[in-house]
């Protein structure tokens, strides 16, 4: 099994460290634009095996894709992360031309990849990916969701005084500070409702700091977060490569499940060896399916700017 994971900035690194950590495969490759910064963490990733007890080869790469040559899975983190004050929408300048460039180049040598995509703005550019590669929807993964979840699940444990690991809880909808979905009517605390433990006041907290999660902290360390994003990416390798069938909420492409069409967006999905394998319908009621659907027309007119660039 081989992984290659795009982008040696911090969500980039982590997102390989976890990989490497949990031995998802026996070869890891880190690729980056910028001179020396992918192998110098590869080595040093590298140095931290024997000390671990983990066995994958992980070999850094400046921009040589010929390195990356029949990968299963890739990862793409590169781009600009955003600085305080600043949406993940802003980013689309930049990021969707290094996302379509990383796309062509990856193909290339890996043209059976499963790809996940972790660059902002997420949902534009796992869209992005999908149209411009044309691969089958199901190679295609935005990790937002994941993410999202798991800060989702962070919030309501921190409420409820309990481990996160006893909590189901999704995020569906767009991966922005607007446009997510924190379905916190369905989310269980070891299968009873979390909202029969918590207030009013306290869900609408809980929900409203799940959306601003990435901002919030971005804000605190003056740039975007990284060990949550990293390893939001890595559960997603691990499902795949070891075909666990998990549940996540990724950003697939939508094809008139839960009433949207020629859009990628967080839905619930089973993450498996052939990509995201099924979109489970969790039967939005009407107000939720009424943010579901605001929170597409936000993401597609986020895509029709692609078409300006
Ligand atoms: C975040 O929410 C990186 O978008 C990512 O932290």
């Amino acid at each position: 099994m081989k992984v290659t994971v795009v982008g040696a900035g911090a969500v980039g690194a982590t997102c390989a460290d976890n990989i490497a950590r949990k031995e998802l495969c026996n070869e890891l490759v880190l690729l980056d634009i910028k001179e020396g910064l992918a192998e110098g963490k590869a080595q040093d990733m590298m140095q931290t095996a024997t000390l671990l007890g983990f066995d994958t080869k992980i070999t850094g790469s400046t921009n040589d894709y010929a390195k990356t040559a029949g990968s299963d899975v890739v990862v793409i983190t590169s781009g600009i992360p955003r600085k305080p004050g600043m949406t993940r929408e802003e980013l689309i300048g930049t990021n969707a031309g290094i996302v379509k460039t990383v796309c062509e180049n990856i193909l290339k040598h890996s043209p059976n990849a499963i790809i996940i995509v972790i660059s902002n703005p997420m949902d534009t550019m796992t869209y992005l990916a999908l149209t411009s590669t044309g691969l089958p929807k199901n190679r295609i993964i935005g990790m937002g969701g994941t993410l999202d979840s798991s800060r989702f699940k962070y919030q309501l444990s921190q409420h409820l005084g309990c481990s996160p690991a006893d909590l189901n809880a999704v995020v569906v909808g767009g991966h922005g500070d607007t446009t997510m979905i924190p379905l916190i009517r369905l989310a269980t605390w070891n299968s009873a409702p979390v909202t029969n433990f918590l207030s009013a006041e306290q869900q609408e907290k809980i929900v409203k700091d799940t959306m601003v999660g990435g901002a919030t902290l971005t804000a605190l360390i003056g740039t975007s977060a990284w060990y949550a994003p990293g390893a939001a990416g890595a559960a997603l390798v691990e499902s795949i490569v070891r075909d666990e069938k998990k549940l996540f909420t990724c950003c697939v492409s939508l094809n008139g499940e839960y009433g949207q069409k020629d859009i990628c967006l967080g839905v619930p999905v089973i993450i498996g060896k052939n990509g995201w394998e099924k979109i489970l319908d969790f039967k939005l009621n009407d107000t939720e399916q009424a943010a579901f659907n605001k929170s597409a027309d936000a993401v597609r007119s986020m895509n029709d700017v692609l078409k300006s660039l």
